[in-house]
C-alpha cells in the first residue's frame, strides 16, 4: 500500500470509530457489539503503531474509544478548586516564602505540610450527614461535572463515614490516579497514566470506569461546616482515621532550607514510588495563617508546587516558525525532528523571543538540547556547537508580521529604560488574521467565555471555512452546515450549540477578560468590573472617553489605562463589544450585599503595622467596603500608617474627609 492509501484507510476507520463513539456515548444506541468495537479500535491503534506518520499527525488518536461524554450535569463548587503556582528552583521557593512574610507583615517562622504532587486528576467529594452525596470533577475550577457514580467505583472512596467527629458537611478533595503497574496492562489504549485516569472518569457508564483500577488519595478540603483543625497535618491525620487513603510520604518541615534538602532526596526516589508524581506540594501548615493569606485569582498564596527537574533530549531544528500571538507578540518556535522526552513525543519547542535567538545564536539545522517540564511548553536550552556545519547561516528574524505584513516593533519601556525582548506586530485589531484567530481562541477559553465544545482546533477550522471571523460570529453559526462537515454529526453539532448557548450567561468580569485586551488579565478584569458594576456603565465609560478615571482603581496603573485607550480607539473593537453586549446576557457585578463596610471607601497612606496593604485590602473587601487610590470627594476614610504622605493628608483635610489611625480603622472593622 502507498502512504496515501494507508492514510485513506486509517481515516475511514477513524471516521467509523467516531460514528460508533457518538452512537454509544452520546446517543446510547450502539449498533455494533463491544467485541466488534474493540477490533475496530485495535486496528486503528495497530496502524498508528506501525506507521509513525499517522501517529504524529494526531497523537490523541491513542485515546480512541474514550471520547468524553459532554452530558454530565454541572456542579458549582462551594469553594473553588484552584490550581497551584509552581517553583522550579531555590529562588522561586525563597520568593514564595518572602511573599508570605510580606503579606502577613510579620516576622514568623513557617512550618510546611509537605505532600507528593500526584500526577492525576483532582476530584471533590461532598459528604452530607456522613454520606457521599456528590463526586465532582474540577472542571474550570468554579464549576465541575457530577461524576458521582464513576467515583463510587473507586474502592479507596468511602461511601459512608462512621466516625462521630466527621463534619456535618464537607468537601473532601484529592487526586484520582492509576498505579504505574496497572497502567502497564492498558498502556496501548492511552497516552499516559494521567490520560487513563481522566478518560475513564468521564465515561458515561460507570461499568466502563470500574474496568480501570483507579485510586484516590485525599489531601485537602473545600467547604467544611465545622473546622476544628489547627494544622493541615492534623487534617491529613484525621482523613486517615475517617477511612480515606492519604500519602505515606506526607510530612511536616520547618524551614525552606530543609524543604530544599528533602526535595533533592525525594527527587532521587520518585521513580521507586508506585504512582507518578511530578513534584512536591508545600502548604503553610497553620490553617489560621492559610485563611489570612487567602488566594490570588487562580492559586492559594499559602501553597506552592515544587516541580522535579525536567526531562530533556537532543534533536535537530528542521525549521523556525514565527507564531503571532493574541497581543501581536512574534514567538519563534523550533520545529524539531520528533523526539521522545519522558514519554511524550515533542516536535515543537519554543525559542521564546528574538533576543533569546540572538543570545543563544540558534540556527536552522542546529542540534539542540530540549527541556520538557510537566505541562510547560518544551523549550530549547542550548545549542550543541560541535555539531554545527559551516553552511548554517545566522537566523534572520522577520521585521514585518508574517501574517499581515504590518510593521513590527520592540516597545521601549519607560520604567526599565530598555527595549522589550519581544517583537510585536503593530496591527492591533482583527485585520491581522493570526491575531484575530488567537483573540477568538482566547475569547472561548476556560477563564473567559468557557465554551468547552469549541476547542482551538475547531476555531481554526471554522476560521478557514469563514464561519467565524469575529467573536460574535460564534453566536450565529449554521449548525446544519456544521453537522455535515467531515468528523461532525448532528449530535456533535447540537452539543456544540448547547455549549455555545450556555456560554451566553456570563459575569461582567469574565466578559471583560474575554475581550483579550493587553494587560487586562483576570485580576484586572475583576477590578474594572467592580468599578463599572454593569455592562451599560462599562460601555458608557469607553464611549464617553472617561477611561482615564479607571486610574482611580487601586491596582490599575498607566500601562492598563493606555492599553484600554488603544483598544477602544479601534472601531472594530468597539463594534465587537457592542454586538456582544446585545447577544450575551451579562450579569451585573455582584457587589457584596452584606457587610458592615458596604458603600464605604478607604484609602491607605504610610506603612501599616503587622498587616500588609494586600491583606488590609482583602479585609475591607470581605466586609463589602472598597479601596480607592486617590483622594477625591468619593473617599470616605483616609487611613494613616507610619510616615503618611503629607500631601494626601492635607488633601483629605481640605475635602473634609475623615482621617483614621490604623488602630481606629481596626476598631471599625471589629
Ligand atoms: S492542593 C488550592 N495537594 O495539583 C490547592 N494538590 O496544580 C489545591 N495535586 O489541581 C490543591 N497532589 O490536581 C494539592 N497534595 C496535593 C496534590 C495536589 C496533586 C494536584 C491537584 C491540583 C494540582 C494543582
Amino acid at each position: 500500500m502507498t502512504k496515501e492509501q494507508i492514510k485513506k484507510k486509517y481515516k475511514l476507520k477513524l471516521k467509523s470509530l467516531n460514528k460508533h463513539n457518538e452512537l454509544y456515548y452520546d446517543k446510547s444506541q450502539p449498533v455494533i457489539t463491544d467485541a466488534e468495537y474493540d477490533v475496530l479500535k485495535n486496528e486503528i491503534i495497530d496502524l498508528e503503531k506501525k506507521y509513525s506518520f499517522l501517529r504524529n499527525k494526531n497523537l490523541n488518536n491513542l485515546q480512541v474509544g474514550f471520547r468524553p461524554s459532554k452530558s454530565f450535569e454541572k456542579y458549582k463548587h462551594k469553594v473553588p478548586m484552584l490550581s497551584l503556582s509552581n517553583a522550579f528552583k531555590e529562588e522561586d521557593l525563597k520568593n514564595f516564602e518572602k511573599k508570605i512574610i510580606n503579606y502577613l507583615n510579620e516576622k514568623i517562622k513557617i512550618d510546611y505540610s509537605v505532600e507528593p504532587k500526584i500526577d492525576g486528576i483532582s476530584a471533590s467529594l461532598t459528604y452530607i450527614n456522613k454520606k457521599l452525596k456528590f463526586g465532582v470533577s474540577r472542571g474550570d475550577g468554579e464549576t465541575g461535572e457530577i461524576i458521582t457514580e464513576n467515583l463510587k467505583t473507586i474502592q479507596d472512596i468511602p461511601l459512608e463515614i462512621k466516625k462521630d467527629n466527621f463534619p456535618k458537611e464537607i468537601e473532601i478533595r484529592g487526586e484520582v490516579f492509576i498505579k504505574k503497574k496497572d497502567f502497564l496492562r492498558i498502556k496501548d489504549k492511552f497516552a499516559n497514566p494521567r490520560n487513563a485516569a481522566s478518560g475513564s472518569l468521564r465515561q458515561k457508564d460507570p461499568k466502563e470506569t470500574s474496568k480501570i483500577p483507579l485510586k484516590f488519595i485525599a489531601y485537602t478540603f473545600g467547604f467544611m461546616s465545622e473546622n476544628k483543625f489547627k494544622n493541615q497535618s492534623d487534617f491529613l491525620n484525621e482523613l486517615k482515621s475517617w477511612g480515606f487513603l492519604t500519602s505515606d510520604y506526607n510530612k511536616v518541615i520547618k524551614s525552606t532550607d530543609d524543604l530544599l534538602i528533602f526535595h533533592e532526596q525525594f527527587e532521587k526516589k520518585r521513580f521507586n514510588l508506585n504512582y507518578d508524581i511530578d513534584g512536591l506540594v508545600y502548604k503553610v501548615n497553620n490553617l489560621q495563617l492559610q485563611k489570612r493569606l487567602g488566594f490570588t485569582s487562580n492559586a492559594p498564596r499559602w501553597a506552592i508546587a515544587h516541580k522535579f527537574s525536567a526531562d530533556h533530549a537532543y534533536s535537530e531544528i528542521l525549521n523556525i516558525d514565527i507564531q503571532v500571538g493574541r497581543t501581536g507578540a512574534l514567538t519563534p518556535v523550533a520545529k524539531v525532528k520528533p523526539v521522545n522526552i519522558g514519554g511524550v513525543v515533542v516536535s515543537n519547542a519554543t525559542l521564546h523571543n528574538e533576543d533569546e535567538i540572538i543570545r543563544k545564536d540558534i540556527r536552522i539545522g542546529d542540534t539542540v538540547k530540549i527541556e520538557r517540564a510537566g505541562d510547560v511548553i518544551p523549550h530549547v536550552l542550548e545549542v550543541d556547537l560541535k555539531k554545527r556545519k559551516k553552511t548554517q547561516n545566522k537566523f534572520i528574524f522577520p521585521t514585518i508580521c508574517p501574517s499581515c505584513g504590518s510593521k513590527t516593533e520592540k516597545e521601549y519601556n519607560n520604567i526599565t529604560k530598555k527595549f522589550d525582548a519581544v517583537r510585536r506586530c503593530t496591527n492591533d485589531g482583527y485585520t491581522c488574521n493570526k491575531i484575530a484567530i488567537e483573540k477568538i481562541k482566547h475569547f472561548i477559553s476556560k477563564d473567559a467565555m468557557n465554551i468547552d465544545g469549541l476547542g482551538k482546533k475547531v476555531v481554526e477550522k471554522f476560521w478557514d471555512l469563514k464561519f467565524i471571523k469575529l467573536p460574535q460570529d460564534i453566536y450565529n453559526l449554521d449548525y446544519q452546515k456544521i453537522s455535515s462537515l467531515d468528523g461532525w454529526g448532528s449530535q456533535s453539532a447540537s452539543n456544540l450549540k448547547f455549549s455555545i448557548e450556555n456560554s451566553k450567561k456570563v459575569t461582567l468580569d469574565k466578559f471583560i477578560f474575554s475581550l483579550g485586551i493587553r494587560h487586562i488579565g483576570i485580576e484586572n478584569a475583576k477590578l474594572i468590573a467592580d468599578f463599572t458594576k454593569n455592562i451599560n456603565i462599562f460601555l458608557n465609560f469607553f464611549k464617553k472617553d472617561k477611561i482615564k478615571e479607571i486610574i482611580n482603581i487601586d491596582g490599575i496603573g498607566e500601562t492598563q489605562v493606555k492599553s484600554l485607550e488603544k483598544f477602544f480607539q479601534n472601531k472594530t473593537n468597539i463594534k465587537v463589544v457592542e454586538k456582544l453586549s446585545e447577544i450575551l446576557s451579562i450579569k451585573d457585578r455582584e457587589v457584596k450585599s452584606k457587610g458592615k463596610l458596604k458603600n464605604v471607601s478607604f484609602m491607605f497612606t504610610g506603612k501599616l503595622q503587622n498587616i500588609s496593604r494586600a491583606e488590609a485590602k482583602s479585609l475591607i473587601e470581605e466586609n463589602a467596603g472598597s479601596i480607592v487610590s486617590s483622594v477625591t470627594n468619593k473617599l470616605d476614610y483616609l487611613v494613616t500608617g507610619e510616615k503618611p504622605t503629607n500631601r494626601k493628608v492635607e488633601q483629605a483635610k481640605n475635602l473634609g474627609i475623615k482621617i483614621l489611625t490604623q488602630k481606629e480603622w481596626s476598631d471599625l472593622l471589629n
